[in-house]
């Protein structure tokens, strides 16, 4: 296996500005508590006066104050909001990035909805067992953006995380010896050529989600050899569209991993709900069983066991994206800072990652922590600038 390799150190960029979700919810005639507390966001970031190049340029920036850049022979860059047909975003960010020599650095743009980050860090991970003196930077790089009005508003965002990599970490190690995947042809969200906006299928693109993310650890278990692994666990970090996404995902997760064990027994008495059988690929278009389904993960989140394993392994990654919205590619990686920032994770912990991306795709994989670090976010949080919603509808109106 060779020297450990992973995520050496995290740069996030938070734009400066942001919607109050409540005040959203007031402006469209719903209960802000369906935005804050049904869906988990309090605050949703926008790009209002400054762009993405700016956020990715000022993510990597950060990055590199604390970097050897000679070092460096890769930069990735993540995105679904790309700005080209044929130049790829890194080329841009390079561009403006003054006082260094990239001239020799490898630069590509990869696609695959939000699932792409990780799978530039699983590529770049894989370079690196190669080239254990060189680094890479993989950036995360999007604006969440869904049409006024539609459900999907609240859940809106946007930001930039840079994350350098090379051997001997002094982050977060990582193990893609052992992937889980999942890959499916699924139109639960997608964005033709020449729209600003994606089509999204929202109830679909939830069990999706559910699916995809349980398949992928069912793979990652297969290949290990191993029946359970979220015990093993200390940490769990997704993919975060919304927090409240995340609660779902863990309690199907966890029914799944645990239906056959003595301890289920035990944690079935906490709950009356009738528990569905094992959900397939075939149950995708079951609206009966994903109704079923729903209020089983519904009743078991509500259980004192399922509160203890949230509080633990899941709920600190949740913080950052309650006050963001969707990073989309960055989101699982400001998960993991979020994790940082809030969760005080120690050297030796285990974290267990599960990266969605629509359309669709998972990455099951597991890292080890090197060693604690703050991550700035509570600092940025509290320098962001409020835009009304009247502002904010303003800006979109006139597709700024
Ligand atoms: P919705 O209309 O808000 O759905 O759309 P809802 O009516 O089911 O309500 C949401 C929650 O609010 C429910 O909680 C309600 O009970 C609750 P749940 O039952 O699920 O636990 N609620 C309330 N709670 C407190 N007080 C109240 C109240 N009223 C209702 N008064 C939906 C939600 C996710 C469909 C929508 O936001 C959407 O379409 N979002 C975009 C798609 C998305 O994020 N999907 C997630 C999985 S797909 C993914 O992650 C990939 C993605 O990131 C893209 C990529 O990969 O590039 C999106």
């Amino acid at each position: 296996m060779g020297k450990d390799t992973g995520i050496d150190s995290m740069a996030v960029y938070i734009p400066k500005y942001y919607v109050d979700a409540g005040e959203l919810a007031e402006k469209r005639g719903v209960s802000p508590e369906k935005f804050r507390q049904g869906l988990g966001i309090e605050r949703f970031s926008v790009f209002y006066r400054e762009n993405l190049v700016d956020a990715g340029v000022n993510a990597v920036s950060r990055l590199l104050e604390r970097s050897e850049s000679e070092k460096i022979s890769r930069f990735y860059v993540a995105t679904e909001t790309a700005l080209d047909e044929a130049k790829p975003l890194g080329c841009f960010i390079l561009g403006r990035l003054k006082g260094y020599d990239f001239q020799n650095v490898e630069s590509l743009e990869l696609k695959f909805a939000c699932v792409a980050g990780s799978y530039a860090v699983y590529d770049c991970w894989n370079y690196l067992k190669l080239h254990p003196d060189r680094k890479a930077i993989v950036l995360c790089l999007d604006e969440a953006r869904y049409d006024l009005r539609s459900a999907a508003e609240p859940t809106q965002g946007g930001g930039a995380v840079a994350l350098l990599l090379g051997a001997e970490p002094g982050l977060v190690s990582l193990d893609f010896s052992s992937v889980g995947v999942f890959t499916g042809d699924i139109n639960d969200f997608y964005r033709p050529f020449g729209r600003e906006t994606p089509i999204v299928d929202g109830d679909l693109s939830v069990y999706t989600y559910l699916l995809a993310v349980k398949e992928a650890y069912r793979d990652l278990k297969q290949k290990l050899g191993k029946d359970l692994i979220l015990d093993q666990l200390d940490r769990l970090v997704f993919h975060v569209p919304y927090p409240k996404m995340i609660m779902h995902g863990l309690s199907f997760l966890l029914r799944h991993e645990y239906r056959n064990t003595e301890s289920w027994k035990e944690i079935r008495k906490e709950t009356a709900e009738p528990e569905p059988e094992v959900a397939g690929s075939a149950t995708l278009f079951d609206e009966n069983f994903r109704e079923r389904d729903r209020r089983f993960r519904k009743a078991l989140m509500k259980t004192q066991w399922f509160e203890e394993v949230f509080q633990e392994k899941t709920s600190a990654s949740l913080i950052a994206t309650s006050q963001t919205g969707n990073l989309y590619a960055g989101s699982i990686w400001l998960a993991l800072a979020s994790l940082f920032e809030y969760g005080e994770p120690e050297a030796g912990e285990k974290v267990g990652f599960g990266s969605y991306g629509s359309g669709a795709g998972t990455l099951a994989f597991q890292g080890t922590v090197k060693a604690g670090e703050k991550m700035v976010l509570e600092e940025q949080f509290s320098k962001r600038q409020k835009l009304s919603v009247e502002e904010y509808e303003k800006m979109r109106l006139n597709n700024k």
